[in-house]
C-alpha cells in the first residue's frame, strides 16, 4: 500500500509499504478514506521534535472504514465508518478511567511512565505506524475508534481526530469560563479550534495573535479580535485592548516552531534576542536539516509562551497545547511565578471529548469543514506537505485522500 514514510529529518517519502495486520485481540484494521497533515508532523520533519524512527508511517488524523477487528472487539464490525482518535488510550487503566487518556499506562509499548502514545510519532511515543496511508492498525480499537453518523462527511469528521479535541482541551486547561477574555497565540488549524472552543466554553472575547494575514482573517471570521505580530507589538496591543489588565486566560497554540516578528515595533526586540533564540534552538533541536527554505525550524522557540506569560492578567491561566519536545528546558518561570499564574499543559485527552464534539458537528452547531482549505489526493502529498510547511497563503489545513 502507499504511505508517507519518515526516513530522516528533512526526508519523507511517499512509497509502498506492507499492509498492517491485526497483532493483538483488541486491534482493528481500518481502510483510511481521509487523512490530514498536522503542524505536529512538521516538527518531526524539521527536527524540532526529535526521536522519530526511520521507516515509521507518518500521520495521526484519520477517517475510515473498518476492514477487520480482533476477537476482543465487541463494539465494531467490518464495514463500520469510523473516526480515529490521534491520541491513544487503553480505556482500562486508572489514567484512562480518570479521563487522562494522554497518559495511559499501557498503550505505549515503552511502559507506564513513557507518556502519550499516538500514531506516526517518535519512539518515545510508541512509534506506532500512522494514518497517512491506505490502511492502518488501530490499537485498543474499542476506545480509540468512534462510529460516524452518516450525516457527518469525512471533511466534517477529520478535524475531530486531533485539531478540534486539541483546541477544546486548550480551552479546558486554560480554565476558560463565562465572561473571560482569552488570548490565543497561533492561528493555525489548532489555534482556530482553540478560538472556537474558547467561545463555546463561555469566553466573552478572544484576542488572537499570528503573523499571517490569511490565518488572522479566518480567526476574525470566528469572532476573534486579531493582532498581527509583524505589524504591532502583540503584548502591548493585548494590554491596550484590555485596559492594561491583560487576558484572563491564554492558550499557546504555537509550540517549539515559533517565529519572531520580522517587521513592526516588536521586530527590534526580536533582533536583540536573536542570539539567545539561536542558542535555545541549538540546545532544543541539535539536528535540523533545512532544504532550500523547506523544513526550516522556527527561529524563536520560546517566543509564543514568553509573550503569553507577558500578556496574561495577574493570577491568570496559561494553557499550553503547542508541542515542545523533552529536550526543551526554557520557560520564563520567574515572571510566571511572580504574577501568580497557573500553568496547565500537555497532549489532549482526545477520547474524553470526541463524542461531545462530534454531537456538535452532527447537529450543525459547528462546521469544522470550514477550516479545511485543501483537499489533495495522496499522489500530491509531497507538494501538499511543502505548501503547508511554508504556511503558503490559504494553506490552513490539508486533507488527504489515500485512494488517489
Ligand atoms: N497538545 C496536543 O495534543 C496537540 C495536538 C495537535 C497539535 N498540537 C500542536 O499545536 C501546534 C499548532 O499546530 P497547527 O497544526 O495549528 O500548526 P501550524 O504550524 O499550522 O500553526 C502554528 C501557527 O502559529 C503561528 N506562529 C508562529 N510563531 C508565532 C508566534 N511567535 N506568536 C503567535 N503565533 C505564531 C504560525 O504563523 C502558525 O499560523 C503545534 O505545535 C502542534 O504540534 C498539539
Ligand atoms: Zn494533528
Ligand atoms: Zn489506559
Amino acid at each position: 500500500m502507499k504511505a508517507v514514510v519518515f526516513h530522516g529529518v528533512g526526508d519523507i517519502r511517499l512509497e509502498d509499504v506492507s499492509e498492517p495486520k491485526i497483532e493483538q485481540a483488541t486491534d482493528a484494521v481500518v481502510r483510511i478514506t481521509t487523512s490530514a497533515i498536522c503542524g505536529t508532523d512538521l516538527h518531526f520533519i524539521r527536527g524540532t521534535v526529535p526521536g522519530m524512527k526511520p521507516g515509521t508511517v507518518l500521520g495521526h488524523e484519520g477517517v475510515g472504514v473498518v476492514e477487520e477487528v480482533g476477537e476482543g472487539i465487541r463494539n465494531f464490525r467490518p464495514g463500520d465508518r469510523v473516526l480515529l482518535s490521534a491520541v491513544l488510550g487503553c480505556g482500562s487503566c486508572s489514567y484512562c478511567r480518570a479521563g487522562y487518556f494522554a497518559q495511559c499506562d499501557t498503550v505505549n509499548p515503552n511502559g507506564p511512565r513513557s507518556g502519550t502514545a499516538f500514531y506516526g510519532a517518535p519512539v518515545a511515543n510508541g512509534a506506532i505506524n500512522g494514518l497517512q496511508a491506505e490502511y492502518a492498525r488501530v490499537p485498543c480499537a474499542h476506545t480509540n475508534m468512534f462510529r460516524l453518523p452518516e450525516s457527518v462527511s469525512d471533511a466534517q469528521a477529520i478535524p475531530l481526530s486531533d485539531i478540534y479535541p486539541t483546541g477544546y482541551f486548550g480551552a479546558v486547561i486554560a480554565e476558560v469560563s463565562d465572561g473571560d477574555v482569552v488570548g490565543v497565540f497561533g492561528c493555525g488549524p489548532v489555534g482556530q479550534f482553540a478560538i472556537l472552543s474558547a467561545f463555546q466554553r463561555g469566553a466573552a472575547r478572544v484576542i488572537a495573535v499570528d503573523g499571517h494575514g490569511d490565518r488572522l482573517e479566518r480567526a476574525q471570521m470566528l469572532g476573534a479580535e486579531v493582532i498581527n505580530f509583524n505589524e504591532v507589538d502583540p503584548v502591548a496591543a493585548m494590554l491596550e485592548l484590555t485596559r492594561g489588565i491583560g487576558p484572563d486566560r491564554v492558550i499557546d497554540a504555537v509550540g517549539v516552531d515559533a517565529e519572531s516578528p520580522k517587521s513592526g515595533p516588536a521586530a527590534g526586540r526580536a533582533r536583540e534576542q536573536a542570539d539567545q533564540h539561536r542558542e535555545e534552538l541549538r540546545q532544543i533541536a541539535p539536528r535540523t536539516n533545512e532544504h532550500n527554505g523547506q523544513w526550516k525550524p522556527g527561529d524563536a522557540p520560546t517566543q509564543a509562551h514568553a509573550w503569553a506569560v507577558d500578556s496574561l492578567a495577574k493570577a491568570g491561566t496559561l494553557g499550553i497545547i503547542g508541542v515542545y519536545p523533552p529536550t526543551d528546558r526554557f520557560f520564563p518561570i520567574g515572571t510566571a511565578m511572580n504574577r501568580n499564574l497557573t500553568i496547565n499543559m500537555g497532549n489532549g485527552n482526545h477520547p474524553r471529548y470526541i463524542r461531545r464534539l462530534m454531537a456538535m458537528v452532527e447537529s450543525g452547531t459547528v462546521d469544522p469543514d470550514r477550516i479545511l482549505t485543501q483537499h489533495e489526493p495522496m499522489r500530491e502529498v509531497m507538494r501538499a506537505y511543502k505548501e503547508f510547511d511554508q504556511r503558503r497563503p490559504g494553506w490552513l489545513k490539508v486533507a488527504l485522500d489515500p485512494s488517489h
